[in-house]
């Protein structure tokens, strides 16, 4: 144990020395986006409901049949006002139930907008309120669908496998030309000293015979051999990169990815407390009971969803679990599943997913733990996320573009005090408002570091 903290601790001095060097060639330090707070249920339920009903004539963005439909909310507010008592959005509401309501009552922007196209807009009486709102929402917010937050790891400064081999190519690379050039000196020097002696010039040994060179590779293999052997040791346990397979594929990718569902939406603990959470079957729900089938897998993941929580899609009503039977959840799942068949896009279902999905009806989803420290390790979510504002995809790398998530960080004692070592406090935060030492040291020093508040105390990590 304690060897491996002296190796920890060299481990620690090489990779200080890395960072240094980055520094000193002016590594630039990523920026991460941040983004506005976006009702991102409502635009996906807008988004649904535009892809049924208006996307086949309009888009958000760029005219089609109709024009686009961006900032149309906007543009009915200046265009048509207040009108015989109804607001511009109550005309709105009308025109995309039935566009006829405001040219037969005569709104003149109605009446021009008629002739935007040969043809007409269908009517859509059947939608509520609710649900124009949400698509109106959606044509305004719709690129929130598609922004890939574009997070940087500023740990890979810190990453001994990407950032050592890197730093060892420059070495031998600027090691090599100094070679040459002090052969090239001593060559010259020679020449100019054979030439006033007037002795012919004899032929010197090549360069890469010298002892020199000889010295040179020597060294350099054995600074490879050493780190390579000093980096096994210390990940030996650990389990960096660690992907198990999950009992329902929920993709991170197409959630917080491609629909931009907010990491916080289903780990409301990261921000809360100590430990983040893997959000209930619950708040699937939420969306699920709606959304019933899914661009890749159809309906055989997402049944599992109501198999687990014991919804029955077919009637849109949670099991009566006393009175129902195994054959009866059987048939309701299989003939859920059934309806892919007609998709062509959807790889048919084979027994074992009819199977998988029947098992585990009435039984909590048993998610595999990925991230795990070992219990002698003090590590606090909120302290990090909400304190001191250091974003999720910081440790935990880029999970919105992960199918399967996986462990990015190496979670070792290093890399925690690494990264304090190399963080600035945001002493502007309200926590820290009444630390007049600190701030006093902040004068002083000009920054204070997650270090000199005692971030690298041993008691602070451990029980
Ligand atoms: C069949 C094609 C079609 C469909 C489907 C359709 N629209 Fe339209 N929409 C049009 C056309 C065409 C116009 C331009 C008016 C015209 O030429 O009749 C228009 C105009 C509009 C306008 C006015 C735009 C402006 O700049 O003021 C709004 C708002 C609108 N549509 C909303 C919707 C919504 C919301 C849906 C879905 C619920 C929808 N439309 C479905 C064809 C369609
Ligand atoms: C729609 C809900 C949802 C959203 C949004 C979501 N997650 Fe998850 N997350 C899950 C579920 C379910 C699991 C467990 C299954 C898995 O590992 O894929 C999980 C697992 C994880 C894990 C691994 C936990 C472990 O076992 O160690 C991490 C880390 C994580 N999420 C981070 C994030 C981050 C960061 C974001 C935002 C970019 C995010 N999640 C957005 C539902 C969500
Ligand atoms: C905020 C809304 C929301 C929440 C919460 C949510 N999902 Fe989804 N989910 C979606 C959307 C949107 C789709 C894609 C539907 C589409 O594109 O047709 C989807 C698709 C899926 C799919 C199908 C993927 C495919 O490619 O076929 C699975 C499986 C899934 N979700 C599992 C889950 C699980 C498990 C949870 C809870 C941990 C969850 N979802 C929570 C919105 C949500
Ligand atoms: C400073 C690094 C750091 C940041 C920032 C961070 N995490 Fe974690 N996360 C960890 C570590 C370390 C663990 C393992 C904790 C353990 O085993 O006790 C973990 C574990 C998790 C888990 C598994 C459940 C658990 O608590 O063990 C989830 C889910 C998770 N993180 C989600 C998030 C989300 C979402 C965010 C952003 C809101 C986030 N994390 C921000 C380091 C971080
Ligand atoms: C990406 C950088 C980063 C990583 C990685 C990180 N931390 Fe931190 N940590 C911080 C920041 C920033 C703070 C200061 C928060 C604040 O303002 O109080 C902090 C504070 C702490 C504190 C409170 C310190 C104090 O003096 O109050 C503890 C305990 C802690 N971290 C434990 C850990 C552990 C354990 C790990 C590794 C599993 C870890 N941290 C990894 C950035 C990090
Ligand atoms: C910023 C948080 C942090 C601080 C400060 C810290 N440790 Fe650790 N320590 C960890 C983490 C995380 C692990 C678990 C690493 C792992 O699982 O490989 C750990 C593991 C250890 C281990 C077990 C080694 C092993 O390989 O399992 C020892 C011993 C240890 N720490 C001693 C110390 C001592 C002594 C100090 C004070 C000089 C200290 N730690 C300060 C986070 C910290």
């Amino acid at each position: 144990m304690t060897l491996n903290w002296i190796k920890a601790s060299k481990q620690l001095n090489i990779k200080g020395l890395i960072l240094l060097a980055l520094a000193v060639f002016s590594f630039t330090q990523p920026v991460f986006s941040q983004e506005g707070i976006i009702d991102t249920a409502l635009v996906i339920q807008g988004k649904e409901l535009f892809k049924g009903n208006c996307a086949a004539c309009h888009n958000a963005k760029k005219d089609m049949t109709g024009p686009k439909l961006e900032g149309v909310s906007a543009k009915w507010a200046t265009e048509v006002g207040d009108f015989e008592g109804k607001s511009s959005e109550e005309w709105l509401y009308d025109w995309i139930r039935n566009w006829k309501t405001p040219v037969d009552a005569g709104v003149p922007y109605a009446v021009e907008m008629q002739n935007y196209d040969p043809s007409v807009m269908q009517t859509n009486l059947g939608l509520a309120d609710e649900e124009i709102k949400a698509i109106l929402y959606y044509v305004d917010n719709s690129e929130a669908l598609n922004k890939q937050t574009v997070v940087v790891d500023n740990l890979d400064a810190e990453d001994p496998t990407s950032n050592i081999n890197w730093l060892l190519g420059f070495l031998i690379v600027a090691l090599l030309i100094a070679a040459l050039a002090l052969a090239k000196i001593t060559k010259t020097l020679n020449r100019a000293a054979v030439s006033k002696s007037g002795v012919a010039e004899t032929e010197g040994k090549p360069f890469f015979k010298s002892g020199f060179f000889k010295t040179l590779v020597t060294v350099i293999i054995a600074a490879l051999v050493i780190y390579l052997l000093a980096s096994q040791a210390i990940s030996l346990g650990r389990q960096q990169g660690y992907q198990p397979m999950q009992p329902i594929k929920y993709s991170h990718a197409l959630h917080a990815g491609e629909y931009a569902i907010d990491c916080k939406y289903c780990h409301t603990a990261a921000v809360e407390g100590k430990h983040s959470n893997i959000p209930s079957t619950n708040v699937c729900m939420n969306c699920h009971k709606m959304i019933q089938s899914g661009p890749k897998h159809g309906r055989k993941e997402i049944a599992k969803i109501y198999a687990a929580i014991g919804y029955n899609p077919l009637q849109g009503t949670y099991f009566d679990k006393e009175n129902t039977s195994a054959k009866e959840v059987e048939e309701v799942f299989t003939k859920f599943i059934d309806q892919d068949k007609d998709n062509k896009e959807i790889k048919a279902a084979t027994a074992q997913d009819y199977k998988n999905v029947i098992e585990m009806y009435d039984k909590p989803i048993e998610w595999v733990r990925i991230h795990n420290l070992p219990d002698h390790v003090y590590f606090n979510h909120a302290q990090h996320v909400n304190v001191g504002k250091v974003e999720c995809q910081t440790c935990h790398g880029n999970i919105q573009d992960m199918e399967v998530v996986e462990q990015h960080s190496p979670l070792s004692m290093g890399w925690c005090i690494n990264c304090h070592r190399n963080t600035e406090v945001d002493l502007g935060n309200e926590y820290y408002k009444d630390f007049d030492k600190l701030q006093k040291m902040k004068e002083l020093h000009n920054s204070v570091t997650v270090e000199d508040i005692g971030g690298t105390e041993c008691q602070k990590c451990h029980y």
